[in-house]
Order: structure tokens, then C-alpha cells, then sequence
């Protein structure tokens, strides 16, 4: 049952509430998202948003957002954003785990610098580009903008919500790339994020003025909130 099997992937630590989507594009591909819950509820990512994330991500325009719940949070935004109609009904089978690229980019920077192309600005025209490696494999991701700010995702996060929907986990190290700005830097909010999925891996910094650098997340986030007295246990 595929709300079953993407439930189970939702990272929940918080709500024990998971939710999913799949998202078909108007290509015809078919993109899931799962919630990803925050030690700041705020940054959190719901279901829908990033499997519409993922589906812009992906060079395709969202057109039919399956869900198994019509409550699911944001769904009316993306339902209006692109004109989507909702379906309760399944006529696919759960997508294969088609975004994990197997083969590592024998040039990062090369691979960077392509897919930036695929990202989806047009409220800052500044476009950036991620690689997450994972085990097996790595999932790339660009930022995606939509008219309503706060809904649109940064390249490391459409990265972390591709991994986190096909059940992965074994988060290595992240590569960032922007075109813009001398010095390539991951935002607060994917700061926190990352700390929460891979505190003790790299975060890889090729810049736009072509040097390079390298930080665990861990540095990159001194002082971090811990909320240890939020209520968690593994979903
Ligand atoms: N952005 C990222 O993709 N990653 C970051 O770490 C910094 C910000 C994107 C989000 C938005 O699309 C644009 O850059 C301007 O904030």
C-alpha cells in the first residue's frame, strides 16, 4: 500500500502525525513527498510542499496531487498555486526510487553547475544547487520559488526531502554551488536542518569565485537549539 510505505518514511519525531503526497507533473512523472518535522516546528516541511518542490525541482509543472487525506497541510496553496486537481484515488505504483542518482559525478562541480539550470527562481534570479550523498548514491536538488515566499524550498532541502521520500537516511556529506555572490553558504534555516539529519558530516562549499571550501554542519551551527525537553520519540 503506497500511503503505508510513505508514511513510514515520514520524519514524525515530534507529532508521530506522518503525512504523503505524490505529485504528478504535466510530463507525466510521478514525484513523493513526505512530512519532514523540525525541532523548530516552523521549518518544517509538509508532504505536499515537497513533492510539489520536488516535482518543480524536476523541470515539471504539478497537475494532479494525490493524497490520502484532504486535510493535509498547505494543500490548498498548491492546489491554487498550479491549478492541480486532488485525487483520492491511486491508478500508479509507488514511483521507483528514480531520483537517487547511482553514479557519483566523477566532476561535483561540473554536476553543479548544470543543474543549476534546473532551478526555479523567478522572485531572486538567484539560483543554487546542492548534491546530497547518501549511501548507494547522492540526490541533487536546486532551489524552487513560488509566488508565495515562505512555500518555495532552498537546493539542500529539495535534496534532503528527494532522500528522506525514498526511505533514506544514511546521509553523507552535501555539496552546495551558487552562481551568485562570492562566497556559497547554506542559510540558517538549512543550517538547522542539516545539524538535525547530519550533524557530523561535511558541508562541501564550491563558491562562485571558484574556490572551494569545507565545514562540518556541525561548526556551521554553533550554539544550535536543542529543545530537549520537546517531546520525541521515533516514529
Ligand atoms: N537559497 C538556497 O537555495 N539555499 C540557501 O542555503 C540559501 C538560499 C535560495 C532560496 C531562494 O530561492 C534564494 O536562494 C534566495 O533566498
Amino acid at each position: 500500500m503506497i500511503w503505508e510505505t510513505l508514511n513510514k518514511r515520514a520524519y514524525v519525531p515530534y507529532s508521530q502525525k506522518p503525512g504523503s503526497c505524490v505529485v504528478r507533473g504535466n510530463k507525466g512523472g510521478l514525484y513523493a513527498g513526505v512530512r519532514i518535522e523540525s525541532i523548530s516546528f516552523p521549518l518544517s516541511i509538509p508532504a505536499v510542499q515537497a513533492a510539489c518542490c520536488i516535482c518543480l525541482s524536476e523541470g515539471e509543472t504539478p497537475t494532479t496531487i494525490y493524497v490520502q487525506d484532504k486535510n493535509i497541510e498547505q494543500l490548498s496553496f498548491w492546489v491554487e498555486e498550479y491549478s492541480c486537481s486532488i485525487s483520492l484515488d491511486i491508478d500508479f505504483k509507488l514511483p521507483e526510487l528514480s531520483n537517487l542518482k547511482k553514479e557519483l559525478p566523477s566532476s561535483e562541480i561540473t554536476v553543479l553547475k548544470e543543474i543549476l539550470n534546473n532551478s526555479v527562481t523567478p522572485n531572486s534570479d538567484f539560483p543554487v544547487s546542492a548534491i546530497l550523498y547518501v549511501q548507494g548514491g547522492c540526490f541533487e536538488g536546486v532551489n524552487v520559488e513560488v509566488s508565495g515566499w515562505t512555500m518555495g524550498l532552498c537546493a539542500e532541502r529539495v535534496a534532503l526531502a528527494k532522500a528522506v521520500a525514498t526511505g533514506t537516511f544514511d546521509f553523507l556529506d552535501i555539496a552546495i554551488h551558487t552562481r551568485k555572490g562570492e562566497f556559497s553558504s547554506p542559510c540558517g534555516g538549512c543550517r538547522q536542518v542539516l545539524h538535525e539529519h547530519l550533524p557530523l558530516q561535511k558541508v562541501k562549499l564550491h563558491h562562485a569565485d571558484g574556490t572551494f571550501s569545507q565545514h562540518f554542519v556541525l561548526d556551521l551551527l554553533p550554539f544550535s537549539f536543542a529543545g530537549t525537553s520537546l517531546k520525541q520519540s521515533k516514529s
